[in-house]
């Protein structure tokens, strides 16, 4: 497998839409100036963004791999190069369960009310509408956290 990780460009931008449907991922602000793509031979198979909110604030997130391509360290590979030239504080709502992976690149987990407010917003409306629908559906709820990279703990 050789993958290309790279910015992506305006043509990339119906491939990230198509990737994230259908995945635990807010549907909306998937807008290719801020992400990064892995692409295998001009299809994209991976990608990843730096959200920016009004408050200021940086969200790490939209993180997708095609089921094929998972499990190779292709995310790994995404949020090391979108981070590569990030400064200053970067944010991420996951899965409680994905400490440890995140720790790597400085995260820590702090308390939602600790975060910005719009990734504290976030956090409360992934939650909220994700357990909701988890229960609709008879799915197991994504128990989620909030984790900070912030400069001092790289
Ligand atoms: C999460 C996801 C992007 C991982 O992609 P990947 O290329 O397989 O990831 P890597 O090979 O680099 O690393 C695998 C690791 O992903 C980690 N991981 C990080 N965040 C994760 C998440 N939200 N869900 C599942 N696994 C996650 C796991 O801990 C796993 O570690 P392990 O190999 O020790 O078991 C992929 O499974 C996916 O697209 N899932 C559906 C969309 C999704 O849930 N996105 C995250 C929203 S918070």
């Amino acid at each position: 497998m050789t993958l290309l990780i790279r910015p992506a460009t305006v043509d990339d931008q119906p491939k990230i839409v198509s990737l994230a449907r259908g995945e635990r991922i807010k549907p909306t602000g998937l807008e290719w100036p801020r992400f990064i793509v892995a692409d295998d031979d001009g299809k994209i198979v991976g990608a990843v963004q730096l959200r920016e909110h009004p408050d200021g604030s940086r969200e790490l997130g939209s993180l997708v791999v095609a089921p094929a391509f998972r499990g190779r360290g292709v995310a790994t590979r995404l949020i090391d190069r979108r981070l590569a030239d990030a400064s200053g504080p970067v944010l991420v709502i996951t899965g409680r369960a994905f400490d440890d992976y995140y720790r790597r690149w400085g995260f820590r987990r702090i308390r939602p009310i600790a975060a910005p407010p719009f990734v504290c917003a976030n956090y409360w409306l992934g939650y909220l509408g994700g357990g909701l629908l988890a229960l609709l559906r008879g799915r197991a709820v994504n128990h989620l956290a909030v984790f900070e990279r912030s400069p001092s703990t790289r």
